[in-house]
């Protein structure tokens, strides 16, 4: 893949697509199935590099892997004769430390300068409390691991965090104690569907306040389980947007995992006067999807802020793309995760719509952006920062953009999404 590409503005999109495996659910369907007893098929999972580091790692811990079909260790991973590199991917690195903290060896895992920055010890520190080692620090990787047998927690995580909350609970079924967890909104719950197809048992409540609470009591064995991966509505989102705000579109994006704790983004955008039809609604391996048709529309801005964040945190960037077509001020608010994600979001956010020529303002937890309806944007250079989300944003608003906009650092799409500037292609009209 190209690390830079130019983009002309203008066009429309129309035509049929599918965007690629679910990411979460891929990691997911690759750590719990390595860990299982038994053996399984995996369709649909993604192909690109995030995932690929998940089943390398794996690979290093004695699971097989061929193809879709991969054959767990029973409980026992072997201890890995090198450090695990997990690449970019932050969902790697939190669930296999979850994953590791009931094995009796010791590993280490790191990744690449991104992951090297990012912190670790949301959930270090709660498997510390259940007894889990770390050699060092383990705020930042590289982590060097001690697995045990995790023991008692109750635990109130600060953020709604998927990763901390599934890293836990793969702690918890390795250990002989209870997990009571509790998250201050619901984040995605993939791992609580897949652990229940793989009968894993556990209680959830919702609390007056709207906290998730969660009680998991361990020894439990997972059992492999065939699944079929649904397509990323994080990956729709950047052609939901782009068919939204580029007039004459009318696109069909099938096969859309439209789990409710991650369709924030339809939400969003359909009280933006968004037209998003769902079709064709089904469940698939304990997952709801649909098929989306998607046609221009004028927007009008918004507020986005408090419980809904968890359930559109990887689609900010764009959602601020579609802001700058919006009549109005649009605000984000408690949205401070976005600061250590794979780059600085709220900062490569703010200056790609900057850079597009609308005003942005920051804040240490969100942005607010001043659209600009009707008027096509100047067109722009911007570096990705090695963030694949920031790139595919930037290209999105580069099409609303008059002449010729550049976006350095595309090569990093190869984490989630290797196809879409192809696909991107195909159906501009
Ligand atoms: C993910 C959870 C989210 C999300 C990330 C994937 C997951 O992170 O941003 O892209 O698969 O569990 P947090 O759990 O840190 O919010």
């Amino acid at each position: 893949m190209k690390d830079r590409i130019s983009l002309a503005g203008g066009g429309a999109l129309r035509g049929v697509m599918r965007v690629p495996g679910d990411k979460s659910i891929s990691h997911r369907a690759l750590i719990f199935n390595g860990l299982a007893e038994g053996e399984a098929f995996i369709e649909g999972l993604l192909d690109a590099e995030d995932v690929h580091a998940t089943a390398a790692c794996l690979r290093a811990l004695g699971v097989s892997i061929e193809g879709a079909h991969i054959r767990g260790v029973n409980g026992k991973f072997s201890a890995p004769v090198a450090p695990l590199d997990c690449g970019n991917s932050g969902t790697t690195i939190r669930l296999l430390m979850g994953a590791l903290a009931g094995q009796k060896f010791r590993s280490e895992l790191t990744g690449d300068a991104s992951l090297r920055a990012r912190p670790m010890a949301r959930v270090a520190d709660p498997l510390a409390t259940m007894g889990v080692q770390f050699e060092g620090h383990s705020s930042t990787p590289p982590i060097v691991i001690q697995g045990a047998t995790p023991s008692n927690i109750q635990y109130c995580s600060p953020v709604a965090s998927a990763q901390v909350k599934t890293a836990l609970m793969l702690a918890a079924i390795q250990g002989r104690g209870t997990l009571r967890y509790e998250e201050p909104a619901c984040s995605r719950d993939h791992t609580e569907r897949m652990f229940t197809a793989m009968g894993i048992e556990f209680e959830r409540t919702v609390t007056a306040g709207g906290a998730h609470r969660l009680t998991l009591k361990g020894p439990q064995t997972l059992q492999a389980c065939s699944l079929e991966v649904p397509g990323d509505i994080s990956s729709a989102a950047f052609f939901i947007v782009a068919a939204t705000i580029l007039p004459g579109s009318d696109l069909l994006i099938e096969n859309v995992g439209i789990n409710p704790t991650r369709t924030g983004v339809l939400d969003v955008l359909r009280r933006m006067g968004a037209t998003i039809e769902e079709t064709n609604r089904r469940t698939v391996s304990g997952e709801p999807v649909a098929d989306l048709r998607v046609q221009s529309a004028d927007l009008v801005a918004t507020t986005i802020e408090g419980n809904e964040i968890p359930r559109l945190v990887d689609e900010l960037p764009v959602l601020g793309v579609a802001a700058a077509e919006a009549h109005g001020k649009t605000c984000v608010r408690d949205a401070k995760e976005l600061r250590v994600k794979e780059s600085d979001r709220i900062a490569c956010t703010a200056e790609i719509l900057r850079g597009r020529g609308v005003d942005v303002s920051t804040v240490e937890d969100g942005f607010d952006v001043q659209g600009r309806p009707g008027s096509p944007g100047k067109a722009f250079t911007i570096a990705a920062q090695g963030d694949h989300r920031i790139a595919m944003a930037a290209v999105i608003a580069a099409l609303r953009c008059e002449g010729t906009s550049t976006i350095r650092g595309s090569e990093s799409m190869q984490t989630s999404f290797p196809q879409f500037m192809g696909i991107l292609e195909k159906l501009r009209v």
